[in-house]
């Protein structure tokens, strides 16, 4: 890596700094940071319904000290702020998604003040030069639609495709890009299966249905929004580079299995229209009848594919019961998630992407960034060096001719970190909860410094 001249900062320390500038990247390469509706936007205002993370957090143990979205960061009345914030940063772009439970409070019926809050939040970005990433839905679906079987039920993504021509009606004119749901590993299988997301389910046929379901609710929201005339829609999924947790075959298969079902199902599908044979094996038992009919809305042709990665995980096999996975934890140094530092599993998957699925489709990474609890110009460092990693491995992907035209920071802001609540702290903005202070931290300095090169 390129040296670049120590600056120092007012009490005559080194001033950490990254090791790339806007310039060591292609022309056009475009710079996000991403929040979410329910992580930031406080979900008390505005006349938003209830949603099943607002449920799930009423349940005793399942969300650090039961804490909740009511008020988070209050973007909702600070979001001027907060974009002037993604514009100091010399940001291009801004993912955000929209709630569907303060649109539709009851999951079908439009509530006019949701649609006038994204209205302004979209002109807001475009006045500040930003361009507007949309994602539909991450994760908050409103209480009324869980109740009647949520994302293990074929209703709700016919539902989804009715918010997604209502948001396109209202925004689609101008926004940057569009996805349909953020992460639907986690929205199907983390939170149906793992149970540790919102419904909190721990079943395996009604993961296999939210599998099925989450992406033809992509599917149908990529024909709604092509219907309204959207342009430039995408695909955005997690994940994470599996590794036999020691030498033996099993463990390989194990990796294998697990790799199948995080990085594997989704791309398969949206992409290709089928899904992994070896883990269709274990899952087809459960579909719903008739599943295969659906594929070919699933894989409607996408502009471009979304890659949120943030770790990579070490399996072995366990357990009489199909998969048969578990992971072991990985050497430290760990981030306060607990997850292993492997930036190169993002060089990896990328090229891996591109090459089994992807093709020429430009990729974005859609979503990086590590926990820390410091903000001090110096203890943030572990957050730049973080980062600095995994651009790195970018580069070197792009150098190799990955199609990659974009990376979007997670977060901008200290937020909500769902079932973990509000102490682990993803921002490159530091927030005080209290107070709803914003203060940048050394990581946002250096970015900025970076993006100005
Ligand atoms: C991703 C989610 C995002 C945030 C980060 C840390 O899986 O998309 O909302 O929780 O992890």
């Amino acid at each position: 890596m390129r040296s670049r001249p120590r600056r120092l900062d007012r009490t005559g320390a080194a001033m950490t700094e990254f090791s790339w500038k806007r310039s060591d990247f292609p022309e056009g390469f475009v710079f996000a940071a991403a929040t979410s509706a329910y992580q930031i936007e406080g979900h008390a205002f505005g006349g938003a319904g209830r949603t099943h993370w607002d449920r799930f957090a009423e349940i005793p143990g399942k969300v650090a000290r039961g804490e909740n979205g009511a008020v988070a960061c209050d973007h909702y009345h600070r979001w001027p702020e907060d974009l002037d914030l993604i514009r100091d940063a010399g940001l291009d772009a801004y993912r955000f998604s929209t709630s569907w439970a303060r649109i539709m409070p009851d999951g079908v019926t439009v509530n006019p003040d949701g649609l006038d809050f994204y209205d302004r939040l979209v002109d807001g970005m475009l006045e500040r030069g930003l361009r507007p990433m949309a994602t539909l839905y991450h994760w908050e679906l409103p209480e009324a639609l869980s109740l009647r079987g949520g994302w293990t039920v074929r209703e709700i993504p016919e539902r989804l495709a009715d918010l997604a021509t209502v948001v396109a009606r209202r925004l689609g004119d101008r926004l940057y890009s569009t996805a349909p749901i953020n992460e639907p590993w986690c929205v199907a299988w983390l939170s149906h299966y793992h149970g540790d997301h919102a419904p909190g389910t721990t079943d395996l046929g009604a993961a296999a249905r939210a599998m099925h379901y989450v992406g033809l609710a992509h599917g149908l929201c990529l024909s709604a929004l092509r219907a309204e005339g959207v342009a430039n829609l995408g695909a955005v999924c997690n994940m994470e580079y599996a590794l036999p947790a020691d030498d033996s075959a099993d463990s390989e298969t194990a990796a294998q299995l697990y790799d199948g079902i995080y990085n594997r199902w989704f791309p398969g599908a949206f992409l290709q229209g089928v899904y992994p044979d070896d883990i269709l094996a274990g899952l087809e038992p459960h579909l719903p009848e008739g599943w295969a009919r659906d594929m070919e809305v699933i894989s409607q042709p996408v502009d471009w594919f979304g890659i949120n990665y943030y770790t990579c995980r070490r399996l072995r096999q366990d357990g009489p019961v199909w998969p048969h996975v578990i992971d072991v934890p990985g050497p430290p140094p760990l981030t306060d998630m607990g997850w292993e530092i492997a930036p190169e599993g993002l060089g990896r998957l990328l090229r891996r992407t591109a090459r089994d699925f992807t093709g020429d489709t430009p990729l974005f990474v859609t979503e990086n960034g590590m926990a820390s609890p410091h903000y001090d110009d110096r203890p943030d460092q572990p957050r730049i060096d973080y980062l600095d990693a995994h651009l790195r491995q970018a580069r070197d992907a792009i150098a190799d001719g990955v199609p990659l035209r974009g990376y979007t920071f997670w977060s901008l802001l200290d937020n909500f970190e769902w079932a973990l609540g509000y102490d682990k702290r993803f921002g490159l903005v530091h927030v005080d909860f209290e107070t709803q202070t914003r203060t940048p931290k050394a990581s946002y300095r250096a970015l900025a410094r970076a993006l100005a090169d």
